[in-house]
């Protein structure tokens, strides 16, 4: 208990925020929403920005400080959302800052495609270290989570000179054309884009609480598993075509669903089966979110190529491909990229990876413990929520009609979060039905139960409950 209290005194004192500041802070909606200035930024907006985004409400957000948002109109947010699960560290870490900084002053960008500098080779050193396997490692950077996973497909097609490649339903791995061709989470994501990559498969992802075979774990046998090897290599797909299968270990856009803990083992067996490439697209689950630095060190399997982006660097546009050296066997020339590994963002997630383990994994998987005790408690008072799952402070609540006919409720989800939204909590929503809550990883007990109660609050107005 009293090392549980000191940690938690050291999680609010680095982070530059005093305990009475955090105890005191309310979220505070003082305008309509959207406000007279959010109305301005949005009416040009709308005017010359692409209407492809997905925007949910209109928040028109001016600046940030750890789980805290305060929008253009001085109406003060707390952001569960950490910008798409960016922000791992809060909004505008002091330490963070002060490393992009330093850096910034020194040197903007040299390019590591063609020249040297001291914090690429060191954030390559640390990855390498960090990512579940063997040291023997190298990195391959770049700007963002489609980009990583693009590198893994050239590099795993490269190395394996194999054409193919597996991927899930329900899976995001980005929206450029090769990793829009292993997307699978939403149709519309690949509307009117074909003809895509060839030579993706897409088979069953293991969401349990709506099983594709109708099964129940564990006496499914892995049947999910076993449909690849026993139906699909035999006879549709030859695996010895296959160069990579492509897995969330959390699924993120899908409906953050984890799968049951045979699942990845079972699925890395079969890979070792057939020697085909496993690529771990840890772009969202990735970077302490789950409590783990790594979301697949929840399930004791390890990768041979990771993709990483999002909360790597804090916020600012990073993205990596990490494999053992052997696999990372291409040839100069063969693949890079102007503005990958820019020196300020190397020096942001240098920073972020010392804050992750030094009090912020500990701080993810004990808060993500307190939230799911209290949602999975709320999911025994009502009927509404079908299913509440996660890992640290990657978590989603399923919403549907009700327990029996688990029919999803989009209209109301959505409803949930623009309630929430007018209430002052900054929430996203994934897969069909479900509410995901990412805060970012320097968030208190407090903070945490504020946003839960708002939460709940707007469930039981959308939900008709008095
Ligand atoms: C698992 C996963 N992979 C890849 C991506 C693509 O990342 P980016 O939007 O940085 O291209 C995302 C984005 O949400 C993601 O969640």
């Amino acid at each position: 208990m009293a090392r549980a209290v000191s940690k938690k005194r050291t999680v609010s004192k680095r982070h530059g925020r005093s305990r009475a500041a955090i105890a005191k802070k309310r979220p505070n909606i003082g305008t309509v929403l959207p406000g007279p200035k959010a109305r301005l930024i949005l009416n040009k907006d709308r005017r010359y920005v692409s209407p492809s985004y997905t925007r949910f409400y209109p928040a028109v957000i001016e600046q940030g400080k750890g789980v805290w948002v305060t929008d253009v109109d001085g109406n003060v947010f707390l952001d569960f959302s950490s910008g798409i699960g960016v922000v791992s560290t809060g909004h505008c870490h002091p330490e963070v800052v002060k490393a992009i900084r330093d850096q910034a002053t020194k040197l903007l960008h040299m390019s590591g495609t063609d020249f040297y500098y001291p914090n690429q080779a060191n954030l390559a050193e640390k990855l390498a270290e960090i990512v579940p396997g063997a040291r023997n490692k190298k990195v391959f950077f770049c700007n963002s989570g489609a980009e990583a996973v693009e590198s893994a497909m050239k590099l795993a097609r490269y190395h394996k000179r194999r054409t193919r490649y597996i991927a899930f339903t329900g899976a995001f791995h980005g929206r450029t054309f090769g990793a829009l061709s292993l997307t699978a989470s939403k149709a519309t994501q690949r509307k009117y884009f074909a003809p895509l990559l060839s030579g993706v498969t897409h088979v069953s992802y293991a969401y349990c609480y709506r099983c594709p075979f109708n099964l129940q774990y564990p006496s499914c046998d892995m049947t999910c598993v076993k449909y690849i090897d026993d139906v699909l290599f035999k006879k549709v797909v030859p695996p010895e075509e296959v160069a990579a299968m492509f897995i969330e270990p959390i699924q993120g856009e899908g409906g953050y669903i984890v799968p049951p803990p045979g699942f990845m083992p079972a699925l890395r067996a079969l890979c070792d089966k057939y020697e085909i490439l496993l690529v771990d697209d840890e772009v969202q689950s990735g970077m302490g979110r789950t409590g783990k630095m790594f979301a697949i060190e929840h399930f004791s399997t390890k990768a041979d190529i990771y993709c990483v982006a999002k909360g790597v660097a804090s916020g600012l546009p990073l993205g990596a491909c990490i494999s053992r050296s052997g696999i990372m066997d291409w040839e100069p020339g063969s693949h890079a990229s102007t503005f990958a590994g820019n020196p300020v963002s190397c020096a942001a997630a240098l920073k972020t990876i010392d804050l992750l383990e030094n009090g912020l994994l500990d701080n993810a998987a004990r808060c993500g413990d307190v939230a799911l005790a209290r949602l999975s408690d709320l999911k025994e008072r009502y009927e509404f929520i079908g299913d509440v799952r996660g890992k640290g402070l990657m978590i989603g609540v399923e919403l549907v009609g009700d327990a029996i006919s688990k029919v999803p409720v989009k209209d109301r989800r959505n409803a949930v979060i623009y309630e929430a939204f007018k209430n002052g909590l900054l929430l996203l929503g994934a897969g069909e039905s479900t509410v995901r809550f990412i805060p970012p990883l320097v968030i208190t007990e407090n903070e945490l139960h504020m946003g839960l109660e708002i939460f709940e609050r707007a469930l039981r107005k959308v939900f008709g409950i008095r």
